[in-house]
């Protein structure tokens, strides 16, 4: 471990976080068509991303970045396809990334002719590391790639944007998390300038971690440090793109969003680069949870979750929150207990708030059903077995009933060893009563 340099946490760090409080959903851009695409052991091909592109905007994501079209062939068509083909909605403007190069530039131009609304994605890494081991360059060698190529595509897009296409432009200074702060807002104070933006022409000012080296809160004294030292601020939209390697992605995004983000590039379950970029579903949640609105739907998570399987080849964790197998189910036998009390109350009382211990979403507010919240093993109490008779069907088994019918299941669940599904509870208080 002796290796590793330690990351030097800036001076506010020691400060408790939030003191702000979340009140409205970020802008959300989808980038699972392209980081999530590049991890994949088997890159979708066009009519797996036609798919994925559909229930991204059917979950109502309004930017989507479609790729890098300049990168290769399939990136390339994909991107044709989806403007030839009409498949872009009015109200969906899709996003297309290029390394800071000019040839690869003018190939990413050719990829969108015809598109109503795009955003022109450019990068280049910042980073000390960065420019030490790959580039052997100095902050002014990576301000002068990152400007240079602002003004190349400034010029190229005058004549998209006189031919009506409604072009914004989005500049990420590639490993944000490992450049020095001064450097970061110097370097993109120069983009803005050459991208000519202003108040009215807001330009996307993207901030990676690119790799997660330090902890959420870290991460954000360094956005609110650099909103603090970029000259003409209000010309930006404050952009996160976090990544998840030390498994705080979320974390990340949500002390960054207190810190003055607007704006989070994500994937639909945390696909991406190695641990993948941050979770866009459980971020999401998190807010709906806290009472926001996140302007996502989620309702029908189970068809989210088939469709991501089928295309990305991956399987989703049975404890991935919220749409993982096992997320709304209750093995022991305390905790089946008081979801049963807490159901009880909520009917009872007529409670408009979700009062439900051990659940912290209502099941049925992604697609989920109450059925399988409890199933029955040999750690289940009395109350489960009661709930399942409720839940599935129907029968409110008085309270003297509940000891002794627990009895008879948790004896049938030693004697088959495993957990029992609702029928076989049902078919048992047949044979008994
Ligand atoms: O993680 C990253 O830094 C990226 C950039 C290209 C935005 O994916
Ligand atoms: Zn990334």
């Amino acid at each position: 471990f002796e290796k590793y340099i330690p990351f030097v946490p800036l001076k506010r760090a020691h400060r408790a976080w939030p003191d702000k409080e979340l009140k409205q959903a970020p802008i959300w851009c989808s980038v699972d068509l392209r980081d999530g695409n590049q991890a994949l052991i088997d890159p979708m091909n066009i009519d797996e991303k036609l798919e994925y592109f559909h229930t991204l905007v059917d979950i109502g994501v309004k930017e989507i970045e479609v790729g890098f079209p300049s990168a290769s062939e399939v990136e390339y068509e994909f991107c044709r396809t989806l403007i030839e083909g009409g498949h872009i909605p009015d109200d969906v403007t899709i996003q297309v990334l290029v390394q800071a190069r000019p040839h690869l530039i003018e190939k990413t131009f050719e990829a969108i002719e015809g598109a109503k609304h795009v955003i022109f994605h450019f990068y280049n890494s910042t980073s000390t590391l960065q420019r030490k081991v790959v580039f052997h360059t100095d902050v002014a060698g990576v301000k002068k790639i990152a400007v240079d190529a602002a003004e190349m595509i400034y010029t190229m897009a005058q004549s998209a944007i006189a031919a009506g296409m409604d072009l914004r432009y989005e500049y990420s200074p590639e490993s944000f998390m490992g450049t020095e702060m001064e450097a970061a807002a110097e370097i993109c104070a120069a983009v803005l300038d050459a991208l000519h933006a202003d108040t009215g022409h807001r330009v996307i000012l993207n901030l990676p971690t690119t790799v997660e080296n330090c902890m959420p809160n870290y991460f954000a004294d360094e956005i609110e440090t650099f909103i603090e030292l970029l000259p003409g601020r209000e010309r930006a939209i404050i952009s996160l793109h976090p990544h998840n390697d030390r498994g705080e992605g979320v974390a990340t995004a949500e002390l960054s969003l207190l810190a003055g983000a607007e704006r989070v590039e994500a994937t639909l379950f945390g696909n991406g680069e190695r641990t993948g970029n941050v979770d866009m579903v459980t971020l999401a949640l998190n807010l709906y949870t806290q009472g926001v609105d996140p302007e996502l739907d989620f309702s029908h998570i189970n068809r989210i979750r088939d469709v991501y399987e089928r295309c990305t080849k991956m399987k989703i964790g049975p404890r991935q929150p919220y749409v993982g197998e096992l997320v709304f189910t209750a093995f022991s036998g305390s905790h089946q207990d008081a979801i049963n009390k807490g159901t009880q109350y909520m009917r009872e009382q007529g409670s408009e708030y979700w009062e439900i211990p051990y659940l912290p979403i209502d099941p049925a507010d992604v697609g989920r059903e109450y059925e399988p919240i409890i199933r029955i093993n040999s750690q289940s109490g009395k109350g489960g077995a009661a709930f399942v008779m409720q839940q599935s069907f129907g029968y409110d088994l008085p309270k003297a009933m509940h000891p002794e019918f627990g009895r008879i299941v948790q004896r049938e669940t030693e004697r088959m060893g495993t957990e029992l599904q609702p029928q076989r509870i049902f078919e048992l208080f047949r044979e008994n009563y």
